[in-house]
């Protein structure tokens, strides 16, 4: 079966093509184009601004992916019936759709099988984008469409087995499946990979700029949400730290280097900066550590760390050093004791950890070490961000369960939540 991907719920337009077959995934494309650049100058995600670039980008990521998959092609004719259809579906996406219709006019129709969409959750006016795309392609080469809530794509991103690099001299109970701390950011991820088996019930973490959930799996389509943020998801929480120490959005990453950093400074220097700070001693609140659910709530850790900020006098590289790591280490406290507490609760065999978030290091690390009797699957880290290929995958495996159907009357739910789907 050959799916076309689309992916457009936040700020990346990604297309990907894959060939599947039983448990094998054949990834002939898988096309990011990041708008964070842009966003940049408004500290976050800006809708319509990104409903704007994804109706922009997404003929042209299309053409890359094609380009790249080189598929069979089969006879079309553009018609001008089809043009007044195509037209009337695409009111509201005008320069969508006079970029379909130059291409459709130049193109022949690759030989895909169904066209898999994010129907949610995410930014409503974003994801109507890539929902109207995936309706005119489906209307003008005749195939049906999958939809798919995009956190099940960041669930099963972790059951891809890429079996051509298997020698990893990572934990053995970790599968990750490219050298993750290697400099490889390039898009290409032209891969075979594996979907491989689990033992259920299943957790999942998943932590993101717009999500942090605790996903308890029967199997693959039978989920319940069984822990979630109360108010800030989790990389939120990094980006807003990252703001206040004077870093640009995403700043994530940098929050999670500088915490690095400060762990691996010299004693005498961290001593002396808790002296100078004597009065503002560096330590953050672990909300909800002790709570019955398996709830979280980070925007209180994030308005502990502005106080401390305000009450530092003179604020230097250092003391921004030991902020970052303090809350690095309440952030994974916090997600690791319940993370455990929901796989002990549950029974559980396997932790899935999915979302951007899992690129932080010690997460990761401390995860792993804190459930040596759990199967712990990290994604591919060309998967862990959003992407296409993912929402193929769980395309695909959807379509293959019993009772499911393809879409019909396909609408964005921004607020959609994961199910029994
Ligand atoms: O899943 P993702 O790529 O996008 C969505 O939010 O859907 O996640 C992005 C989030 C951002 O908040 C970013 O700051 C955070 O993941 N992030 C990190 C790290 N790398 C990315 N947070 C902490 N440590 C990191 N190393
Ligand atoms: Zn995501």
């Amino acid at each position: 079966m050959i799916i076309l991907a689309i992916e457009t719920s936040c700020d990346e337009t990604a297309i990907s093509i894959l060939d599947c077959e039983k448990d094998t995934v054949n990834v002939l494309a898988h096309e990011i184009n990041s708008q964070i650049e842009l966003h940049k100058e408004f500290g976050g995600v800006y809708p319509n601004l990104a409903r704007r670039e994804h109706g922009l980008n997404c003929v042209p990521v299309l053409e890359q992916a094609l380009e790249n998959a080189k598929l069979p092609i089969e006879d079309f004719l553009m018609t001008e019936d089809l043009k007044n259809e195509l037209q009337k579906m695409m009111e509201r996406e005008p320069v969508l759709f006079e970029l379909l219709i130059n291409f459709l006019n130049k193109t022949q129709k690759p030989k895909f099988d169904a066209i898999a969409v994010t129907e949610g959750p995410g930014l409503e006016p974003a994801l109507w984008v890539g929902i109207t795309f995936a309706k005119a392609l489906s209307l003008a080469w005749n195939l049906p469409i999958i939809s798919v809530n995009h956190m099940e794509g960041h669930i099963v991103s972790a059951l891809l087995e890429n079996t051509t690099q298997k020698n990893s001299n990572l934990d053995s109970r970790i599968r990750e499946n490219n050298k993750r701390d290697e400099e490889d950011k390039g898009n290409n991820l032209e891969t075979i990979f594996q979907i491989q088996e689990i033992k259920f019930p299943a957790i999942s973490l998943l932590v993101s700029g717009g999500h942090t959930e605790l996903v308890k799996i029967d199997s693959i389509g039978n989920y319940e949400v069984v822990g979630r943020t109360r108010d800030d998801a989790v990389g939120e929480a990094f980006d807003k730290v990252a703001r206040l120490l004077g870093y640009p959005y995403p700043g994530g990453p940098e929050v999670s280097a500088l915490a690095e950093k400060a762990r691996n400074s010299k004693h005498e220097i961290r001593n002396n900066i808790k002296i100078q700070n004597d009065k503002t001693e560096i330590k953050l609140p672990r909300p909800m550590l002790h709570s019955k659910d398996l709830d979280f709530s980070f925007s209180g850790i994030k308005t502990a760390v502005l106080y401390m900020i305000q009450k530092i006098s003179v604020m230097t590289e250092e003391i921004k050093m030991e902020i970052a790591k303090e809350f690095e280490d309440a952030v994974i406290e916090v997600l690791v004791a319940k993370t455990k507490k929901a796989i002990e609760t549950y029974g559980a065999k396997t932790l899935i950890v999915g979302g951007g978030v899992i690129a932080n290091k010690p997460l990761r690390k401390t995860l792993v070490d804190s459930l040596p009797q759990t199967k712990v699957l990290i994604p591919n880290i060309k998967l862990t961000t959003d992407n296409a290929t993912m929402i193929g995958v769980a395309g695909y495996l959807k379509i293959n369960r019993s009772n499911s159907t393809y879409s019909t009357d396909l609408r964005a739910q921004g607020g959609m939540s994961l199910g029994k789907n």
